[in-house]
């Protein structure tokens, strides 16, 4: 954490900026940011405080590793960079890359109710367009046509799991990608956080201490060393509004994707 990695009065300061050990490729909108910072609490961790997008956008691959290695914060020997960008896990030439630069990286997958992620992802692309005074669509507009579910939203497949999953699990092993459940986080932080750190090897570190619940914003904020801080605005707002009968099309639309997700990872979640 930010607390330990200042540079030491010490005669020889071993910091270094190092490859990260372990990687949150996503889903987007489950939650990324909120377990970055939480992780990010532990003195062992530090963290890429920006969405790096090395292994998903050609312009920034193309620049290779060490251009990679310099967008990462300076660690110590033995402790965790790690970093988070959420378009990884859908991106079908990442599992691949990622692999080709350490196939012992641990991988993090945060998911979240997944009709639960596509408002959110609509409310994110929503917002982005207003500020900039773009035109937008009204989410049953994109969402339904004719009645039925369209396959070919984008936000929609972002939540179809099993198919990134599926891709990434034919270049890496099952027990190499660590799944956390994102709306048990918004809830109750703590012990997704102790399953994480035991994940990735690190010493339990992070207690129920660090965090506490905000009633104002209404989610679980951060403390460390007398810090207070909750994540901005943009995470935990309110969604944009969808119909009840359409939100329940999609539920059931998801059905069959959901129970070929909790095969792949062997496990289930309660999700609508
Ligand atoms: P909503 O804004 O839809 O509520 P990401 O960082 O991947 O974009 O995920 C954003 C989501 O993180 C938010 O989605 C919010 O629900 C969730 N989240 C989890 N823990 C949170 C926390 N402690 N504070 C704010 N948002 C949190």
């Amino acid at each position: 954490s930010s607390s330990s990695s200042s540079s030491s009065s010490s005669s020889y300061n071993a910091t270094q900026l190092r490859l990260p050990g372990a990687i949150i490729i996503g889903v987007r909108k489950g939650g990324t940011r909120a377990l970055l910072e939480m992780l990010n609490l532990h003195p062992d961790v530090e963290v890429a405080k920006a969405e790096v997008h090395y292994f998903n956008v050609e312009e920034h691959f193309l620049r290779g590793l060490a251009w990679y290695r310099a967008q990462m914060p300076l660690t110590l020997p033995g402790q965790l960079t790690v970093e988070k960008t959420p378009g990884y896990f859908a991106s079908p030439q990442v599992p691949a890359r990622v692999w080709d630069m350490n196939p012992a990286v641990r991988l993090l997958l945060i998911v979240r109710d997944p009709a639960e992620r596509l408002v959110s992802d609509y409310t994110q692309v929503l917002h982005n367009r207003l500020t900039r005074h773009k035109p937008y669509q009204p989410l049953d507009e994109l969402l339904i046509k004719e009645g039925h579910v369209d396959p070919g939203y984008k936000a929609l497949q972002r939540s179809l799991y099993h198919q990134h999953l599926a891709r990434w699990l034919e270049v890496f092993p099952r027990e190499q990608i660590h799944v956390v459940d994102g709306d048990a986080l918004i809830r109750d932080p703590f012990p997704e956080l102790r399953k994480a750190e035991r994940f990735l090897d690190l010493e339990p570190r992070i207690s129920p201490e660090n965090f506490y619940y905000n009633t104002t914003k209404g989610f679980y904020c951060l403390l460390s060393a007398g810090h207070d801080k909750c994540l901005d605005e943009s995470k935990g707002r309110p969604h944009a509004p969808l119909a009840r009968r359409a939100f329940r099309k999609l539920c059931r639309y998801f059905r069959g994707p959901n129970m070929l997700f909790f095969e792949m990872v062997g496990r289930s979640f309660s999700w609508c």
